[in-house]
């Protein structure tokens, strides 16, 4: 990364550690690493590649802060491990073991370390498996072969203009993705969602679209969703219909810990109208952390947020979170793992 790219006004995800760490597999054996991070350089694919053809590729997406003590520590770093098999298992891939993955990780940021900016920036870390099968007929048949690989981004504010109210509008309708993919992280569940995301911005200046299909609330593009009042908190029941947020489970532990009364079940969008007019609404997510939602837009109705601005338990959930990331507050859940650099 050249010493003149400013994560913060850079697009998020736009900028690049220049180092990144790869393991290959090929068809039968298993996946060889060498045990280092290397130069950042493009990969050589064949065209027939079956990730570029059947979408057999999933990621993760996970942040090393910098402490207050200058140290360095990525964040939950078993739980997006462990997700990442399982989103490769869902997709019929070569599994690589999760010490794998938590190794390449660590080797990842310790080589990159240099390029993590202070907070409110962070180093974004995308482990990335794909498959590698050089077969165009093989539509119906896994891919044997694969590369995993982890690369990492300086980032600022994932949504420009840092902690702002957002508009979310809920989209009925055409769902985020399938049934059984919900749970994956997956890009072709993003290129599903982009569509409805795109139209949602231009016909009603959203940021964010809310998948709520039947009137059922799951969550947006790349966050998961929460309501909350002086006394609970309230959040969709995990199921196979939507991500399992690491940082959604952050939040309930955090919440508890502070008292709040914690209910994990199905939110029609009736009852969200009501609620959202007296509470609070509020996005989570790695790349998000937790971002105040300020007005919903549902068809041609627009329903404010509270007063529309971000509210004292959202901002207080968000100082809880943010402050055991940076190493202020105790790590009393053990999220944290502390690497060098
Ligand atoms: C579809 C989707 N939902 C929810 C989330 C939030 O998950 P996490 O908190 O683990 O980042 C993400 C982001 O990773 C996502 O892409």
């Amino acid at each position: 990364m050249s010493e003149t790219q400013d994560p913060f006004s850079a697009p998020f995800g736009s900028l690049f550690g220049d180092q990144i760490t790869v393991a290959v597999l090929e068809a039968g054996g298993r996946y060889e690493y060498p045990g280092r991070a290397q130069p950042l350089e493009n990969f050589s694919l064949h065209p027939g590649t079956h990730a570029l053809h059947y979408a057999s590729t999933c990621f993760e997406g996970l942040k090393a802060h910098r402490q207050i003590d200058g140290a360095l520590a990525i964040f939950r770093l078993d739980d997006h491990a462990n997700r990442m098999v399982q989103s490769v298992k869902r997709l019929y891939m070569p599994v690589p073991d999760v010490d794998l993955v938590r190794t390449m990780i660590i080797d990842a940021v310790e080589a990159n370390a240099a390029h993590t900016p202070d907070s409110p920036g962070s180093l974004y870390i995308r482990p990335t498996l794909i498959g590698t099968l050089r077969n165009i007929g093989a539509a119906a048949s896994p891919s044997d072969s694969a590369i995993l690989y982890v690369l990492t981004s300086p980032v600022g504010d994932y949504f420009a203009g840092g902690i702002r109210p957002l508009t979310i509008y809920i989209e009925t309708e055409i769902p985020r993705t399938t049934p059984q993919f919900g749970t994956v992280k997956s890009g072709a569940n993003y290129v599903m969602a982009l569509g409805p995301t795109l139209d949602a911005k231009r016909d009603h200046g959203a940021d964010q679209v809310l998948f709520a299909t039947g009137g059922d609330v799951t969550e947006t593009g790349a966050s998961n969703f929460f309501l909350v009042d002086d006394t609970k908190i309230i959040t969709r029941h995990l199921d196979e219909s939507f991500l399992h947020g690491v940082t959604r489970a952050s939040v309930l532990s955090l919440a508890a810990d502070m008292g709040y009364q914690i209910e994990e079940r199905s939110v029609p969008v009736d009852e969200l109208r009501a609620l959202a007019e007296r509470g609070e609404a509020f996005l989570s997510g790695t790349a998000a952390v937790i971002a105040p939602v300020g007005r919903i837009s549902i068809g041609d109705e627009d329903i404010q947020v509270g007063d529309g601005q971000p509210g004292p338990h959202t901002l207080k959930l968000r100082q809880a979170l943010t402050d055991i990331q940076l190493g202020k507050a105790e790590d009393t859940h053990h999220w944290l793992t502390p690497v060098a650099g």
